[in-house]
């Protein structure tokens, strides 16, 4: 039930704010951005993550001040990932999709969840470019601009779509595991989408839009808000291993029900097999 009445203010602080934040993607989106890498070159960062992510640590730590706060720029900044604990902790990605604002690709959004105890009670994600808003609160159900949405009745990998994002291959540690799980998912869905932002793909699930969608080398940020969006749409958020996702190093298989999340989790455990080309 949704009785919390601080959990209400919270929830109307975090719409305000994130509402005004997509005026700052959308006043951004066309001018040329001061582009810089963290580390790795592809790992992009703009003056309008800070920006983003600056206002709403500000505004909601002004508002609540005994809240945490997990956020992509601070952590990047500090080098360092704050520990997840039972306090009231706001979980910030000021824009996810960082490499597709950049390129004016308009899949692009925020990302705010609110933890309590360690579970989502708030999860909101909007695409400004798109008209998108997406919400949950834990038991209230999730909201594509203010209706009900859920997740696809699809219970068959074989005839589900399916979400993944290959360029972590970049990184040889993964390059295996991606060619191989792209491999089992080009011969066993009906197809594969790639959309550059986790948290926007996690909403694309509750919408019902792909069946599942898999990915790993990402944070918390990148799937707080969106997990609970799903399960509030009656999907589900695991490890790629099977069993419980680790907020705090998601590897992520999320899919619109459990028969889905375990087909794929099976799908990843076989041995690449082998095919002929004809000739
Ligand atoms: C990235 C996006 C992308 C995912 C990356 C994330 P960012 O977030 O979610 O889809 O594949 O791992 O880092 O950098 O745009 O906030
Ligand atoms: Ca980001």
């Amino acid at each position: 039930m949704c009785e919390v009445k601080d959990l209400d203010e919270c929830y109307r602080a975090a719409e305000e704010l994130v509402l005004y934040a997509g005026k700052i993607i959308k006043d951004g989106i066309d001018t040329r951005k001061n582009v810089k890498s963290k580390g790795i070159d592809w790992d992009l960062v703009t003056e309008y993550d800070r920006k983003i992510e600056d206002k709403l640590i500000k505004q909601l730590s002004g508002r609540f001040p005994s809240h945490k706060f997990i956020a992509e720029e601070t952590a990047a900044k500090e080098g360092r990932l704050p520990q997840l604990t039972d306090d009231p902790t706001w979980v910030i990605d000021p824009i996810d999709g960082t490499t597709n604002f950049v390129h004016r690709f308009p899949h692009t959004c925020i990302s705010l969840a609110l933890l309590v105890n360690k579970k989502a009670e708030i999860g909101i994600i909007y695409n400004p470019l798109m008209g998108q808003f997406f919400s949950a609160r834990r038991h209230c159900g999730a909201f594509l601009n203010g209706k009900p949405i859920k997740t696809s009745d699809v219970r068959d990998v074989s005839q589900s779509l399916v979400a993944m994002e290959p360029w972590i291959a970049k990184d040889p540690q993964y390059l295996a595991s991606v060619y191989s799980r792209m491999h089992a998912l080009i011969q066993g869905t009906h197809g594969i989408r790639s959309l550059g932002t986790a948290a926007l793909t996690l909403c694309y699930v509750a919408m019902g839009a792909v069946e599942a969608y898999h990915i790993e080398s990402i944070d918390a940020w990148d799937v707080a808000a969106g997990k609970l969006i799903i399960e509030e749409a009656g999907g589900v958020v695991i490890d790629t291993a099977g069993g419980e996702l680790d907020l705090m190093i998601p590897r992520v298989v999320a899919a619109c029900n459990q028969q889905i999340a375990q087909q794929l989790v099976d799908l990843f455990k076989k041995p690449i097999q082998r095919y002929l080309i004809k000739t």
